[in-house]
């Protein structure tokens, strides 16, 4: 697939760890974007403190914002994040909750896609399906398909040399970069 014009995707990490798989993954996605597809972060979540309306009263934390810009000037965003107890990460959910109480709400009208994945069979998908429950709020329009569930990924994703080894895993995600960009322009 080639992009005519081209698209801006902005990806937002889940996982503080240095050596993160989910950081390896959203390295990797430049590389499987379709042609005129670029893909930068949309910032680190790592500075951003607490939730607290006494700390929003005084200012929205710049790093915040720079995020919110990252998001608000992206043609869409791919969220790439663990599963924590069978949830969303605290520090994923506390950006969220950030986010949504900028004016204009950054996420609001903006194409998503989703991609989980875990060391264990399910590959994220309890995150994967709460998190897709809070963009509702956030007013985003989140892929539904393919999805993105990496189970076994530390037998596929090789963080020391930064590669998706799992061709199959690679391939899918190629897809849904494909499908998320005909989502945002269905006429390519
Ligand atoms: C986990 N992990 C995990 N895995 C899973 O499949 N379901 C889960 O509910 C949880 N819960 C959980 C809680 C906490 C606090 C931690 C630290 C870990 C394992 C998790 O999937 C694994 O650490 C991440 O996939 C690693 O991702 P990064 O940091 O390498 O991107």
């Amino acid at each position: 697939m080639t992009i005519k014009k081209p698209l801006r995707f902005v990806a937002l990490l889940g996982s503080l760890r240095k050596d993160s798989f989910h950081g390896t993954i959203a390295r990797a996605l430049p590389s499987l974007a379709p042609e005129g597809v670029t893909v930068t972060s949309a910032g680190s979540i790592r500075e951003l403190p607490h939730y607290d309306a006494d700390l929003q009263a005084e200012g929205f934390p710049p790093a915040l914002l720079a995020i919110a810009a990252a998001i608000q000037e992206a043609d869409a965003v791919i969220i790439v994040t663990p599963e924590y107890n069978y949830s969303v990460p605290g520090a994923l959910k506390n950006a969220l909750d950030w986010l949504s109480r900028l004016t204009p709400q950054p996420f609001a009208g903006k194409p998503v896609a989703i991609q989980t994945g875990s060391p264990g069979m399910v590959g994220g998908a309890r995150a994967q399906y709460h998190l897709r429950q809070i963009m509702v709020f956030l007013d985003a329009y989140v892929l539904n398909k393919p999805e993105i569930l990496v189970g076994g990924m530390y037998g596929k994703i090789d963080s020391e040399t930064g590669e998706i080894t799992d061709e199959a895993t690679a391939a899918l995600i190629a897809q849904q970069l494909a499908a998320l960009a005909r989502m945002v322009r269905p006429d390519e």
